[in-house]
């Protein structure tokens, strides 16, 4: 069906210069019986005066911020999860965060290309690959989620990561360890620690995991792991076992790294939480409790919003607002332990677009990557539609990745096309309003779409976190399949 784009909402312009704040009015036309083509959500651009919101009163939201709630319902653990940014206590310039959170989402991306076989020959074609500055200690900028949990009696503030298996701390004696802001684990006043030997088949397990063999120790012969992340980040330790608190839930002798050498700033956290697919994440290591089932509602960055990461399946628990909808999980040899879907279509303001590549292999879903990556031929098909429906708005410079880009100061309120995402049995991801636009200016002269294009037709598709905000994004790995609904992320 052909449809017209409907005109904007009456805009009025704003005056004071400051920052802007999402608010969302209503997103759901269709739901409230206004007309609903071309399909529209209302994106309020608030300016108010003062600082934004995260991170420049570090005293009150980091104490607060390191210390995530939990809680225990209907058989699922429920743990508080918030943005790291509301953690970090310095006022960072908001530009250049902005800019840094793309510079490091560049290289998770990199780095999960650099792991398909079909890479070799464009290494060299790749000059920008080499430019990105990995200074120490601003590491790992993506990985963003943070939740607290309890290892040998302590408690641990921890980064979650769909995209990696061993859960990690940092232990005492450390080599190198990072600043945290929790006491370091200190593995021999632990009654209950056990150092896992590398004669097992644990050990042998981490080949699997994280891509490099367990070696033994000399006396006694226990199983050292080293894990990659790619950007210059890495974590090197021994493996161990402890009593972990999920909530009120203990899980006994779990395995974690007990890292005595890390190296990047996880956000002045203890560690990693590893929700990856191998035996030795998280997932597994607890299925026996929680049924191989984990869901999240990823919160916004400021230090007001919560979220929450649940163990365990009852639906019941969650808190959303429309029905949730599944799609298989696909499996990809080169790629074994991240979750692969099957994206079968896009729909921009209810448009469906066309495309050969739809439906050819899947699109990895991550938690660490920001920004979603579309192959060539569907993001232009993608931005073509969006320009022709938000059409008659001034358009700002690119920003980085991100090429549409549009300069909305002196508007209070947008209506933007809504984005779905389609996946294999009729699933779909309705793109929350604040997933669609990145705001590169806090005065809003320079928005853009936060998609990009993929550099080739056949690299790996990633739905990024951005674009996950405000849903229940539902993983259950004893069916293999994975479900989407609505939800406004809160942990209450
Ligand atoms: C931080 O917030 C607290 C309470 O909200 C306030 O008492 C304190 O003065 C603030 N600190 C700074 C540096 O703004
Ligand atoms: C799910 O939660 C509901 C409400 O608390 C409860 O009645 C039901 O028994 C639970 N189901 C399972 C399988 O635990
Ligand atoms: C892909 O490229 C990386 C270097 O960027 C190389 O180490 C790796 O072996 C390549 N992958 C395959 C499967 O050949
Ligand atoms: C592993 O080595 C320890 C001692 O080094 C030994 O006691 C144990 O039996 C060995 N386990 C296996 C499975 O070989
Ligand atoms: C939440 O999801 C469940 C399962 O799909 C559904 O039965 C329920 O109606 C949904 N809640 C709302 C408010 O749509
Ligand atoms: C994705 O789904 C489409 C439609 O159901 C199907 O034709 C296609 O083969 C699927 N792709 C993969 C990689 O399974
Ligand atoms: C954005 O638009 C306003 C008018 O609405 C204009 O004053 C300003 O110069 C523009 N900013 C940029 C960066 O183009």
């Amino acid at each position: 069906m052909v449809v017209q784009p409907k005109p904007l909402w009456p805009l009025r312009p704003f005056l004071l210069p400051l920052v802007v704040f999402l608010l969302m009015i209503s997103s759901n036309i269709a739901s409230s019986g206004v007309q609903s083509f071309p399909e529209k959500k209302f994106l309020s651009l608030h300016k108010f005066q003062g600082k934004q919101k995260s991170g420049n009163n570090g005293s009150t939201s980091r104490s607060s911020c390191l210390s995530q709630k939990s809680r225990w319902e209907s058989g699922a653990t429920i743990l508080e999860m918030k943005h790291r940014d509301s953690c970090t206590g310095k006022p960072l310039n908001w530009n250049k965060k902005q800019q840094n959170r793309l510079i490091f989402d560049n290289s998770r991306y990199k780095l999960i290309q650099s792991r398909l076989e079909n890479n070799i020959s464009r290494e060299s074609t790749d000059a920008l690959d080499i430019q990105i500055p990995l200074q120490s200690g601003v590491r790992l900028q993506t990985l963003n989620y943070i939740v607290t949990v309890e290892l040998g009696g302590r408690q641990m503030t921890v980064i979650v990561d769909t995209g990696s298996d061993l859960t990690w701390v940092q232990c005492q004696p450390c080599q190198q360890c990072y600043n945290q802001q929790d006491p370091v684990f200190n593995p021999s006043v632990s009654p209950s620690y056990q150092s896992v030997l590398c004669n097992t088949s644990t050990c042998q397990s981490l080949q699997f995991a994280t891509g490099k063999v367990g070696v033994c120790g000399t006396s006694p012969p226990n199983c050292k792991y080293v894990v990659n992340y790619g950007d210059g980040s890495y974590t090197r330790g021994d493996l161990g076992m402890e009593n972990l608190m999920l909530g009120t839930i203990p899980v006994s002798k779990f395995i974690f790294g007990c890292g005595r050498s890390n190296e990047g700033l996880f956000g002045g956290a203890s560690g990693l939480m590893g929700l990856g697919r191998s035996d030795i994440s998280l997932v597994t290591q607890t299925s026996a409790i929680f049924g191989g089932f984990f869901s999240y509602c990823l919160p916004l960055t400021d230090a007001d919003s919560s979220g929450s990461l649940v163990l365990g399946g009852n639906s019941s628990v969650y808190r959303n607002t429309t029905t949730i909808s599944y799609t298989r999980m696909i499996p990809n040899p080169q790629l074994p332990t991240f979750y692969f879907v099957n994206l079968t279509g896009i729909s921009v303001g209810g448009v469906g677009l066309q495309s050969p590549s739809f439906g050819n292999g899947g699109v990895l879903i991550d938690s660490g990557t920001v920004i979603t990556r579309l192959p060539p031929s569907i993001y232009k098909a993608l931005k073509a539609e969006f320009l022709k429906q938000f059409s008659g708005i001034p358009s700002a410079p690119p920003f980085m990745i991100l090429d549409t880009c549009f300069n909305l100061t002196g508007y209070e309120v947008v209506d933007i096309p809504t984005i779905r995402l389609e996946f294999e049995g009729n699933a779909e991801l309705a793109v929350d309003v604040t997933g669609i636009f990145y705001f590169v200016k806090p005065d809003a002269s320079q928005v853009c779409l936060a998609l990009a294009s993929l550099a080739y037709e056949d690299e790996i598709g990633i739905i990024g976190n951005y674009q996950q905000r405000n849903q229940r994004v539902i993983y259950d790995t004893k069916e293999s399949k994975l479900g989407f609904a609505a939800e406004a992320c809160s942990f209450d």
